[in-house]
C-alpha cells in the first residue's frame, strides 16, 4: 500500500520522451495496450501529450516517487464522446519496478482530484481489458462502478474487449484539493 504523500505529479513536460518510450514502447507494459508503439508513434503521443493542458481539453502527468525523486509512470485524463455525451477518459501506467505498491491508485486519485475540480465533465470512465487484473482493482479501489462490458476501439483498427468503469465527480472527493 503506497503510504499517501509517497507520490506527486507533475505537467508532463517536453523532457519526458524517455519515460513515455519506456511506458509505450515496451512489450510488458503494452500487453494490454495492444503492443509496443513504434518510435514515430511514441514521438506523436508525445507531442498530444505536451500538449493536452494547453488545448483544455485534459491534463497528462508524470508520476514522481517522493522517496527518490524518480519519475515511475504517467496518468492522463482527456475528453471523449462516449455513448453521445461528452465525458473524460483516464489512463495509468507505472514502470515495472515500482508496480504493486499502490501508486498507480494513488497517482490516480490525484489526478482525479483535479478533474474534480474543474466541474467540466461529470463523468471519467476506464476502458481497461477485461484480462488486465491490475488496473480493474484500481477502478473499484477508486469508486468506480462497472456500468459494463464492452468492445472497445484500441488502437485504431482494432477492438479490445473491455470493463467500462464509470466514476461520478459531481458527488464525493470533499477532502480531495
Ligand atoms: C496497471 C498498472 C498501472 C498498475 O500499477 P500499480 O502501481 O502496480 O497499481 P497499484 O499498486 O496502485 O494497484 C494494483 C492493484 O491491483 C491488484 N492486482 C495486482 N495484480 C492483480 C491481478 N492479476 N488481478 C487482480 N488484482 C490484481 C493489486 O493487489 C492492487 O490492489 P490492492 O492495492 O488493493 O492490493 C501497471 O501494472 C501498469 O503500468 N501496467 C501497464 C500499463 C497498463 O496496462 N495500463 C492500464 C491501461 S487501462
Amino acid at each position: 500500500m503506497c503510504p499517501q504523500g509517497a507520490v506527486r505529479i507533475e505537467p508532463w513536460s517536453a523532457s519526458d520522451l524517455p519515460l513515455l518510450e519506456k511506458i509505450m514502447g515496451d512489450p510488458e507494459m503494452t500487453e494490454h495496450l495492444g503492443g509496443p508503439e513504434t518510435s514515430e508513434q511514441i514521438a506523436e503521443r508525445q507531442n498530444r501529450q505536451e500538449r493536452l493542458a494547453d488545448s483544455g481539453r485534459g491534463r497528462s502527468f508524470k508520476i514522481i516517487n517522493e522517496p527518490t525523486g524518480e519519475a515511475v509512470g504517467g496518468v492522463l485524463y482527456w475528453e471523449r464522446t462516449w455513448r453521445d455525451e461528452q465525458v473524460y477518459e483516464i489512463g495509468w501506467s507505472v514502470l515495472p519496478p515500482f508496480q504493486g505498491r499502490g501508486i498507480a491508485a494513488a497517482a490516480s486519485g490525484l489526478a482525479i482530484a483535479k478533474a474534480r475540480s474543474e466541474r467540466k465533465h461529470r463523468f471519467l470512465h476506464a476502458f481497461p481489458s477485461v484480462a488486465n487484473g491490475p488496473s480493474n482493482a484500481i477502478c473499484s479501489k477508486l469508486g468506480s462502478n462497472l456500468v459494463e462490458e464492452c468492445e472497445f476501439e484500441y488502437p485504431k483498427g482494432s477492438f479490445m474487449h473491455c470493463n467500462d468503469w464509470r466514476l461520478d465527480l459531481f458527488v464525493g472527493g470533499e477532502t480531495a484539493r
